[in-house]
């Protein structure tokens, strides 16, 4: 047996081509990863129920710790369930694309305030 059996390299998550991240298992899923290092991700259920957080994959392969109840292209993961299972190239969508932005009425009396929620749920 050589030392090959023994070590396993920890699969490396890059956003849009930049090596961001050494996924060691740390954290419990790439959503967690993947905030621990700063990175922004919209999410909501945090367990696949909503879709909020799918992500389209570049390239490499992920694996479910739970099966998602959201429907995903072949080139879709939802980071909120799954891990790295290869060296995978993720292309986030902008956070502000995630969400939308909505005004009250400006002739409205009470004071203006901004309500988030998602896009599509
Ligand atoms: S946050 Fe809901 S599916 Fe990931």
């Amino acid at each position: 047996m050589t030392y090959k059996h023994f070590f396993i390299k920890a699969p490396i998550v890059s956003l849009s081509g930049q090596p961001s991240i050494l996924f060691d298992g740390k954290q419990a899923n790439l959503l967690e990863a993947l905030e621990y290092k700063k990175v922004k991700v919209f999410s909501e259920c945090r367990n696949g129920f909503c879709g909020a957080c799918k992500t389209k994959i570049i390239s490499g392969k992920v694996s479910y710790l739970t099966e998602p109840l959201v429907e995903l292209e072949q080139d879709e993961c939802l980071p909120c369930c799954c891990i790295p299972q290869t060296d995978v190239d993720l292309e986030l969508a902008p956070i502000s694309n995630s969400i939308h932005r909505v005004k009250n009425d400006s002739s409205s009396t009470s004071p203006s305030t901004t309500h988030l929620y998602p896009e599509k749920v």
